[in-house]
């Protein structure tokens, strides 16, 4: 953080809105405002924009920054080229959107976990991202290789749950048992599944599902899939889970998949603890305990990544 004091300097105001495009790559520096004559800098050129550090100036009231006069042109484009546009225009490449989708993600998420801020506004940003992602996967589905290298960037939470969400949506669209509407519901509620999560992700939390669901209020529809994944992820068919100890079919096909996607995850990522494991025996592991994970889901895991992951998904240290 530097501070300007050169009093030539013309500086103008831009909305904290305009600055969350997904892009984190600017042409101009960002300022905020101390006083008349003392503008001090928060995001240069060289290093882009931190998300993370934007969501905290935004929780302190902090709504207002200020670009320099003669880098405002480069704002106005940067400010008119919205997420939706770069995800879409042909001349953007394939690794840039997904860099974007994630930066979105990211944002979104630090508002939800972070922040506590969840409400209609960030359900509608979770919709959109996600039908992105469904997009995504769609159109491509080596997608799934860059879409995990660049989640790895970001801290393990925020790794996890879009780790979990993306092998969730892989697994409900191989099932082709749900449709499009559904497979939007499955990758929310795989998005937010550890999101009642206080504790360090690794402890074990008992009470996280339902705080969870708490955390949602009646946002979600009380029948919805989103809060049965929430709820009821850590249940196994042997009614040996928690929180309830439900039994095989009581525990809902979506929270099933999820669950599965969840561990999966978990084992081939490395952590302060212990070391990842590969793809081929984390699938083994799955699907060789039908008491505790849901046989179906364990089976399309392996058709989806037994061949063609051969490596763990490795990540530093968070
Ligand atoms: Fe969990
Ligand atoms: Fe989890």
């Amino acid at each position: 953080m530097t501070t300007d004091f050169s009093h030539s300097q013309q500086y103008l105001p831009v909305e904290l809105q305009s600055l969350k495009t997904g892009i984190r790559e600017i042409e101009f520096d960002i300022f905020v405002k101390l006083s008349d004559e003392n503008y001090v800098q928060l995001f240069s050129k060289s290093l882009g924009i931190d998300y993370r550090r934007l969501f905290k100036y935004e929780s302190r009231g902090v709504r207002e920054f200020h670009v320099r006069a003669e880098e405002f042109e480069s704002y106005l484009r940067f400010a008119s080229f919205t997420a939706s546009q770069l995800l879409v225009s042909a001349s953007v490449s394939r690794e840039k959107k997904i860099a974007s989708l994630i930066s979105l993600t990211e944002q979104c998420l630090v508002q939800v976990f972070s922040l506590s801020v969840f409400d209609e506004k960030v359900i509608a940003e979770i919709k959109t991202l996600v039908n992105h992602f469904i997009a995504f996967v769609e159109v491509d589905p080596g997608a799934l290789v860059i879409l995990l290298k660049l989640i790895s960037q970001g801290g393990y939470l925020y790794y996890h749950s879009v780790s979990v969400m993306v092998f969730s949506l892989f697994l409900a669209r191989r099932t082709q048992l749900f449709s499009r509407q559904a497979v939007q519901q499955v990758a929310i509620g795989a998005l937010l599944h550890d999101f009642g999560k206080t504790a360090p992700i690794d402890a074990v939390d008992l009470e996280h599902p339902v705080r969870g669901v708490e955390k949602l209020g009646n946002l979600i529809d009380e029948k919805s899939v989103i809060r049965k994944i929430i709820i009821e992820h850590h249940e196994q068919p042997s009614g040996k889970g928690y929180p309830y100890g439900l039994r095989g079919s009581e525990i809902s096909v979506e929270a099933k998949l999820v669950s599965v996607a969840n561990v999966f995850n978990s084992l081939i990522s490395e952590r302060p603890h212990r070391k990842a494991i590969s793809t081929g025996a984390a699938i083994d592991f799955i699907v060789g305990q039908p008491e505790v994970f849901d046989s179906n889901s364990a089976q399309v895991l392996s058709l989806v990544f037994a061949s063609s992951t051969k490596t763990p998904a490795r990540r530093r240290r968070s």
